[in-house]
């Protein structure tokens, strides 16, 4: 495949170092328990397959997933509050998955929290399946909260 892939409105390509100062600005809009620059130069640095989807304005989102055994596990995917319900991440999932076969994955596995309903219904859309559950595996402000994990065949 080549480096930059163009889906629809954006573009996605593989992400660098030099990109992570716009991948932290999203970050710490979106989560309230943000990874770090640290964890996401870590990611770069193991060879895990870091993509943003550039739109016109720059950086829109992105999506942090390693795969290993024939398995691709996406570990984070994010999209610019200011982006948000324009397909961007429809878009960047359909890459990810591009990315997933050429690495001869055979299933795509993530992990949501039950409380986030838009990203169920993102991967609703997309045909995940839930597999399981990992109990208190987040963070949350009322003590843990589980982890529903979620399967695809590539
Ligand atoms: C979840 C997230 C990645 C979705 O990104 P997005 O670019 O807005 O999603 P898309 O526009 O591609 O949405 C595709 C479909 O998913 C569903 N969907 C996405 N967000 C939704 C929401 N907030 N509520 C309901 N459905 C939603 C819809 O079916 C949507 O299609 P539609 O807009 O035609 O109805 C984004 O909200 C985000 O970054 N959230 C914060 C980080 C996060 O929670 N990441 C996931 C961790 S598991």
């Amino acid at each position: 495949m080549s480096a930059v892939v163009g889906y629809g409105d954006c573009c996605c390509r593989p992400l660098a170092e030099e990109n992570l100062e716009q991948v932290l600005a999203i970050e710490q809009r979106s989560y309230e328990y943000p990874w770090t620059h640290g964890v996401f130069r870590e990611c770069l640095r193991a060879g895990y397959c870091m993509w943003g989807a550039f739109a016109d304005t720059g950086l829109a989102g992105y999506c942090v997933m390693s795969v290993a055994v024939g398995e691709a596990h996406i570990l984070n995917i994010c999209v610019d509050p200011d982006h948000r319900r324009s397909g961007i991440a429809i878009q960047l999932m359909h890459n990810m998955l591009d990315v997933a076969r050429e690495h001869t994955a055979d299933t795509m596995l993530l992990e949501v929290r039950p409380s986030n309903r838009g990203a169920r219904a993102l991967y609703q859309t997309l045909g995940f399946r839930r597999v399981g559950v990992r109990t208190g595996y987040y963070p949350g402000r009322d003590g843990r909260e589980d982890a529903w994990i979620l399967a695809l065949p590539v």
